[in-house]
C-alpha cells in the first residue's frame, strides 16, 4: 500500500534509519569484541533482526507500507547470503568488557523503543502504525535476549 508522508512522519523515519543503521553497527562490532560465544550469537542475531528494521524503514520513507509476513521472508534469504559473508576472524578494536558491551546495548535498545513510541504516536496511517509496532516489539524482544543474558551471568541484579 501507498502512503504519503507528512513532514513530521518523514523527519521521525529519518531518525529511526539512523538508529537502526547505528544498531547494526553496534551488534556488528559487538558480535567481534564480546568474549563470550552466546553473547556473540545473541549480537548476530539481533544485527540480523536490525538490518530487517532498516529495510522496513526504507519501504516507508519510499511510501510502501511493507508486508511485515512477505519482507520477513525475504530479509532470511537476504541474511542467509549476509551471513555467509561475514568476517567474523575480524577484530573489532573495541576494548569493552562483556558487562559494559551489554549495558550499552540495553541502554541504546531502551531508548529505541521509546524513539519507535513517540514515532507511532504521530503516524496517521494504521498500516504503518502496525509496522512500527511490529518493530518497536522487536526491540523489546532484543532488550529482553540482553537482559536474560546478564541476569543468568550475574551481570544484572535484580532488586
Ligand atoms: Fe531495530
Ligand atoms: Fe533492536
Amino acid at each position: 500500500m501507498q502512503i504519503t508522508l507528512s513532514q513530521k512522519e518523514r523527519l521521525l523515519l529519518e531518525d529511526q534509519k539512523s538508529h537502526e543503521q547505528l544498531c547494526i553497527e553496534k551488534y556488528t562490532n559487538y558480535e567481534k569484541a564480546a568474549s563470550d560465544n552466546q553473547l556473540k550469537q545473541i549480537c548476530n542475531a539481533n544485527a540480523q533482526v536490525e538490518r530487517e528494521h532498516l529495510n522496513s524503514i526504507n519501504q516507508l520513507l519510499s511510501g510502501n507500507v511493507p508486508d511485515m509476513n512477505q519482507n520477513q521472508k525475504q530479509n532470511q534469504n537476504q541474511n542467509q547470503n549476509q551471513m555467509q559473508n561475514a568476517n567474523n576472524t575480524q577484530t573489532s578494536g573495541i576494548n569493552l568488557s562483556d558487562k559494559d558491551i551489554c549495558t550499552d546495548l540495553l541502554m541504546t535498545e531502551k531508548y529505541v523503543s521509546g524513539a519507535y513510541d513517540t514515532t507511532i504516536f504521530e503516524f496517521r496511517d494504521t498500516g504503518a502504525r502496525d509496522v512500527l509496532n511490529h518493530i518497536q516489539k522487536e526491540e523489546q524482544k532484543h532488550g529482553e535476549a540482553i537482559f536474560k543474558y546478564m541476569e543468568s551471568k550475574g551481570m544484572y541484579n535484580v532488586q
